[in-house]
């Protein structure tokens, strides 16, 4: 008798624990209890950069970063965790360890590659000076006394900065690249210099015009990491996979090749 009661409590035990099991594996599949199993990946955006990343209006975030992050996350067998803040404080975050990753459509330029260390590029695009239809600008020459806006911590802050004395323009940075369409819809610069597919997107939408900036060739975006991070290698492992199996491109088709 002794020995079948030990023998039924054992098979209660082993039920109960097969049950968490299964439970537990079924929790790592994209809720958001934490189980001791589960790997969070804290990726940091700016979500103010459409088609790259933004928020819509129920607060969710979207865009071309935001579905190649959960298509990375997902290869690597990660949980992906997002924090939104402000372009130039994305690089301090890695830094300082605050976060893992950043996706911000964010140019792997040279000196930045001294404080973090960038994937494999993984789209380009160049520059543009966009402005309401009524001012007609056509080159760099014609912006001779005007505002132009730029976001913080970008390259194109960079670039004006360096444009500015010999075109005579003035530069105004602000924190998001959604406030400088603002400060263009109510005059308070006179044009907004940033990356061509983001630029594009705002023509089609405020009904903007615009040429390219001639002077520039920014390298591609990349995705930032902490210096050393050993996430680098497996995402590039990833990003190379999405090249060869045609999934990179579906992404572009999706958010960048439509306008
Ligand atoms: N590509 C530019 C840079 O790397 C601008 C990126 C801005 N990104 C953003 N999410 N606001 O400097």
């Amino acid at each position: 008798m002794k020995k079948i009661i030990g023998t039924l409590t054992l098979l209660v035990l082993v039920i109960t624990l097969l049950a968490a099991c299964g439970k537990s594996e079924a929790n790592s599949e994209g809720n958001n209890q934490n189980t001791e199993d589960k790997k969070i990946l804290k990726m940091a955006t700016s979500a103010d950069f459409p088609p790259f990343e933004s928020r819509d209006t129920a607060g969710n975030y979207e865009g071309f970063d935001i579905d190649l992050a959960h298509m990375v996350a997902k290869e690597l067998g990660y949980e992906l965790e997002i924090e939104d803040m402000k372009f130039d404080g994305l690089v301090g975050a890695l830094q300082s360890g605050r976060v893992d990753m950043v996706m911000a459509g964010m140019s792997a330029t040279e000196k930045r590659r001294q404080n973090v260390e960038f994937s494999t590029e993984y789209n380009r695009s160049g520059e543009m000076f966009i402005f309401k239809p009524t001012n007609a600008f056509k080159d760099l020459e014609s912006l001779k006394g005007k505002t132009i806006g730029v976001q913080l911590g970008t390259i194109q802050e960079e670039g004006a900065d360096a444009l500015s004395e010999e075109y005579g323009f003035t530069v105004k940075k602000v924190d998001d690249a959604g406030t400088m369409i603002q400060e263009l819809n109510s005059n308070r610069i006179d044009v907004a210099y940033m990356d061509k597919s983001v630029a594009k997107g705002y023509i089609k939408e405020q009904d903007l015009q615009g040429f390219d900036d001639p002077t520039t060739s920014s390298p591609g975006m990349g995705i930032a990491f902490p210096k050393d991070s050993d996430l680098v290698e497996d995402v590039n492992k990833a990003l190379k996979k999405f090249e060869e199996n045609g999934e990179l491109q579906k992404l572009k088709d999706k958010w960048l090749n439509e306008q």
